[in-house]
């Protein structure tokens, strides 16, 4: 029997010996060993975007041979190189930390993701290195990546034997390279019988992640309104709530673009029905068409699992897995049927009738560290597609938000979607993934994490403990890629009070006007950014590179920036540094060039730290020497027909242009070239340049500021 096992090994081992890479698309190469599973993200990705064809043909970052596949009775091991200069980064929404060397990371979807074990709400079998490429392992299994195992080498030489005694648990314990032995990436992957490795070419790290987002389908443009407020209510709220919060806000012109309702707008939840409950809603279409009319869209909170009660039921009870969520069927969105049978209920019943967008929510899994939270569909449970549970939750949200985006996108139109599920490959779906989790530190991590791995964050605001922690998750929110506040389990705005208890009796603040003031000023920082913002995402769409990213991506090669996780990029030109702890003061780095304060105009000098203070009714912004940024005058929402009415500030003396993008902001009618760049021009006096095919004008310049001219 022994001999049998190990004949058998050896020829799995086999079947893993002499792969070589074979080039896809530009800068892209894979290779396989042994039999790849069905069920993977690469199956259920978007098509390739077409700019990835433009990009020019790098070569392959790994030489020949240095990659390695083994399959064996366990399942996959891929080995990979990893020099000792090197930064892992990626693995999808990671919480915890930034750079992964010499840590053990497991991607597992998860919807409390603490403790920095690699679990997340977006988990990726994927990383970039700083040194300019990046890797896709792709499958959908539970995988364990060892960044930096210490192998017995061939080569290896044993640790001089000069180690002192070590006295705490920390120093015994805590992960480290160790001399005399030559790091690799290793990869587990149980159970599976054979594997696909992608390899993404720089030669940079930008160019290496487009080449991934590219990939993917292209980053995601969301439709303009998606970049104004989203205002979520109580979840037992009624229709009349809904008017109330929606004329309070415009009274009061605190700028939103979406109201969302939470789970009692239907007739059972949790599981969902997917009906309308007619007491607390007694006349939706009214509902629809009244906020419409001033300005708002409307976003209905849901999750995948469905009631005994819902019309989807019988229609899925054949479609999907064997066991039951809350109640529930658990569609079997690894099926084209099952998908399209919920996606054409959701057409008929809420897209067609003016619904403008879904938060797709607990498609997560329950606390895996935690016996006692089990709510989700265990692993074992079998679909009639043949993916298996362990896959399903791995794949769960992607397919889930491929569904629902769908539907849209069916119709021409551009939505902004909420999910707490992502995965790999997902740049395409104009989607924020949001948590549970309220850690504001981690908050803004997870903006820098998202930005290398395709993915959007929305860092919401709930409560607070009191007015600094409050405004400083605004400017966070303000500066992110959703603007959210989720007043889930609040009955009033949360800057009227923001304790739970008090809020929900009533009781406001004694401060709570001048909050308002303050709420209105930090909304209109976002508004006014609007057009920045919306071309940053724009170039996301076309070129791949994400609107908000940490520094290491800009400067991959200014050592002092490769560990920075509390501030990040947007665009290539603001520097968002927040301050997440107590105080008004923090200190930043800048790197190289000269840096505007956002707010006192000051000039600092990059390629150093410096300790600045930021007011709770100011924006933690730098601006890059040589921008124009258009400011626009704030609007209450964001329509078709808004114009954006711009004020630039051009910082420095010789500026380079600022590059706008036109369109109608709410189809795809720009894949058909129907949109127009808007070039932004300082050469002693302002100009404004439109070039393309849209007939419209969004933009109009009324004042030219020079800042910094004298120095
Ligand atoms: C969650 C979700 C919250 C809220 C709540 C409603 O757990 O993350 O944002 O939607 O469900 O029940």
């Amino acid at each position: 029997m022994r001999k049998i096992i190990l004949v058998w090994t050896w020829m799995l081992g086999l079947a893993a010996s002499g792969q070589t890479f074979r080039q896809i698309e530009p800068g892209i190469y894979i290779v396989t060993a042994g039999q790849e599973d069905a069920h993977t993200p690469l199956r259920y990705k978007e098509p390739v975007a077409k700019q990835l064809r433009e990009m020019p043909a790098e070569a392959n970052p790994f030489a020949k041979e240095s990659v390695h596949i083994e399959v064996n009775a366990r399942g996959c091991v891929v080995d990979l190189p990893l020099s000792a200069d090197e930064n892992i980064y990626g693995f999808g929404l990671q919480m915890g930390s930034f750079v992964q060397n010499n840590k053990k990371k497991r991607p597992l979807v998860n919807d409390h993701p603490l403790k920095d074990l690699g679990y997340t709400h977006a988990p990726q079998p994927f990383y970039i290195s700083n040194k300019g490429y990046a890797v896709l392992i792709n499958t959908a299994r539970y995988t364990t990546f060892y960044i930096g195992t210490n192998r017995k080498n061939t080569d290896y030489t044993p640790l001089p034997d000069n180690q002192k005694a070590k006295f705490s648990t920390d120093e015994l314990y805590r992960s480290s390279a160790q001399s005399g032995s030559k790091p690799r990436v290793q990869v587990d992957i149980p159970g599976a019988k054979g594997v696909s490795v992608l390899v993404f070419a720089g030669p940079d790290m930008n160019s290496a992640l487009r080449r991934y987002n590219l990939f993917a389908g292209g980053g995601s443009l969301p439709a303009l309104w998606g970049l104004g407020m989203k205002f979520r209510l109580k979840t037992d709220s009624k229709q009349e709530d809904a008017y109330r919060i929606a004329h309070y806000l415009r009274d009061k012109h605190i700028p939103c673009d979406v109201i969302g309702l939470e789970p009692k707008w239907q007739t059972r939840a949790y599981s969902c029905s997917y009906v309308w409950n007619n007491e607390m809603f007694p006349n939706p279409s009214e509902l629809i068409s009244r906020t419409r009319a001033m300005g708002y869209k409307l976003n209905l909170w849901e999750h995948a699992f469905v009631h005994p009660s819902s019309p989807l039921h019988p229609r899925l009870r054949s479609k999907s897995g064997s066991h039951l969520v809350w109640n529930g069927l658990v569609p079997d969105f690894a099926d084209s049927t099952a998908q399209r049978i919920f996606a054409a209920y959701h057409d008929t019943c809420f897209v067609q009738k003016g619904i403008a967008a879904f938060k797709m929510d607990e498609c997560d899994n329950s606390n895996i560290t935690r016996g006692d939270l089990n709510w989700s569909f265990p692993e074992l449970t079998t679909f009639p597609s043949g993916i298996d549970g362990e896959q399903m939750h791995q794949l769960f949200g992607l397919l889930y938000q491929k569904t629902l985006y769908g539907v849209f996108r069916k119709h021409g139109m551009r939505t902004c979607l909420d999910v707490r599920a992502s995965g790999a490959l997902a740049a395409p779906y104009p989607v924020s993934v949001y948590s549970d989790t309220y850690d504001l530190e981690d908050y803004v991590r997870m903006v820098c994490n998202a930005g290398l791995t395709g993915l959007l964050w929305s860092p919401e605001v709930r409560e607070s403990a009191d007015e600094e922690d409050f405004f400083r998750r605004v400017q966070v929110a303000v500066l992110s890629a959703q603007t959210l506040f989720n007043g889930w389990y609040l009955r009033y705005p949360a800057w009227l009070q923001f304790d739970k208890q008090l809020n929900n009796e009533g009781q406001f603040l004694s401060t709570a006007t001048k909050n308002e003031d303050t709420v209105r000023r930090l909304l209109n920082f976002r508004m006014s950014l609007v057009p920045y913002l919306y071309a940053q995402f724009a170039r996301y769409r076309m070129e791949g590179t994400p609107p908000f990213k940490p520094l290491v991506l800009n400067y991959p090669t200014d050592k002092a920036v490769a560990e920075i996780d509390n501030q990040f990029l947007i665009g290539d030109d603001l520097l968002a540094c927040p301050i997440v702890t107590k105080g008004n003061e923090r200190t930043v780095y800048l790197p190289e060039g000269r840096w505007y304060n956002f707010n006192t105009n000051e000039r600092l000098e990059g390629g150093r730290t410096h300790t600045v203070r930021f007011g709770l009714d100011e924006l933690p912004l730098f601006v890059r020497e040589g921008t124009i940024l258009p400011l626009s005058e704030p609007v209450d929402c964001l329509t078709p027909q808004t114009t954006f009415i711009l004020h630039c500030r051009v910082y420095g003396k010789q500026p380079r242009n600022t590059l706008l993008f036109e369109d109608d902001g709410v189809s795809y009618a720009f894949e058909n070239g129907i949109y127009n760049k808007v070039s932004l021009g300082w050469n002693g006096r302002g100009s404004l340049k439109r070039t393309g095919k849209l007939k419209g004008i969004r933009y109009r310049v009324k004042s030219w500021t020079q800042i910094g001219k004298e120095d």
